[in-house]
């Protein structure tokens, strides 16, 4: 195929979303893992799934970031999950050390690739990919946006007993408990659905939405979501490799947008063969405004946290 995109970390995020990109045939994909075995195991596995699956998309798994080269786009899963009781914060230090490294390497093969952030805490690992990278905020992008208003989305279908199909959900804001749903932004067949729910429904659901990856993670046990976040992933790289110009949330770098300044945080944007072609400015009423400032707040501490391990 004419694209390609690198998948590193070949743990359960980085395998279904490997998988999915080649069911769709949206690529050629490669799967990097540090650990031996585990990437080649699992593009075997899925290669002599290709004469039930029939797709043209090739996968190959490696140890050797050199494989990597010339992709159009690097998808960065690697890092721990977190435990139950933990938050995605608890993982900061381990998981800095391992996106500079990853970064720095994949950028080295492919310094025209966008690159997709999926490891967690989402907003400040973007932070240190795009500082460690030293490519334009266009290129570098996290997703949590698109995976947090899937299950907003999903929650609200649920609720109104209607198709997933007629439901638009937003979320703004980190990937963590500051996140922003926007009840008014979210749409069922194009009605808001303030005007379809009573508030202690829509506050539950968006409650349940906030802690939609500490609901997994208590019910998993052993480690994080997959499916949904590999979807989501999945979702921004299809728009960037056809040039769909979909508009999704990601976390995009402000600067001076919605009047945060140097970080990392989920707005909505166009997504398209530049990558991140432009940030859409949406208003937001008082309360809106100061959840998403309150969100930034908790962001910058933990941009403030890795400043100081250098
Ligand atoms: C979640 C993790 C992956 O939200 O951040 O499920």
């Amino acid at each position: 195929m004419d694209k390609k995109v690198t998948v590193v970390g070949a743990g359960n995020v980085g395998g279904t979303v490997a998988q999915r990109l080649v069911e769709k045939d949206l690529c050629d994909v490669v799967l990097f893992d540090i650990i031996e075995g585990i990437p080649q195991g699992k593009a075997l596995d899925l290669t002599e799934a290709v004469p039930i699956e029939k797709h043209d998309a090739h996968l190959m798994g490696t140890n050797e970031y050199e494989a990597s080269k010339g992709s159009d786009i690097v998808i960065i899963t690697s890092g721990i999950p977190r435990k139950p009781g933990m938050s995605r914060d608890d993982l900061l230090a381990t998981n800095r050390g391992i996106i500079k490294r990853v970064t720095a390497e994949v950028t080295r093969f492919s310094p025209d690739a966008v690159l997709i952030i999926v490891s967690n805490p989402l907003d400040a690992m973007c932070h240190a990919a795009y500082e460690t990278s030293g490519f334009p905020r266009s290129r570098v992008i996290g997703m949590a946006g698109v995976l947090d208003s899937a299950r907003f989305c999903a929650l609200i279908a649920m609720e109104l007993k209607v198709s997933v199909e007629n439901v638009h959900a937003s979320v703004l804001g980190g990937h963590g408990d500051t996140m922003v749903p926007l009840p008014r932004y979210s749409t069922v067949a194009g009605i808001p659905i303030t005007e379809l729910l009573p508030k202690d429904r829509i506050e539950a659901i968006v409650d349940r939405t906030r802690n939609g990856g500490a609901e997994i993670v208590r019910l998993l046990k052993t480690g994080s979501a997959y499916y949904a976040p590999a979807s989501a992933a999945v979702e921004m790289a299809e728009s960037i490799l056809k040039d769909k110009k979909k508009i999704l949330s990601c976390a995009a770098y402000l600067e001076g947008e919605y009047g945060i300044h140097g970080l990392f945080i989920g707005v909505p944007v166009k997504l398209g063969a530049g990558g991140m072609e432009e940030i859409i400015q949406i208003s937001l009423t008082d309360k809106e405004k100061e959840a998403l400032k309150n969100s930034a707040a908790a962001v910058q501490e933990l941009v403030k946290a890795m400043k100081k391990m250098d």
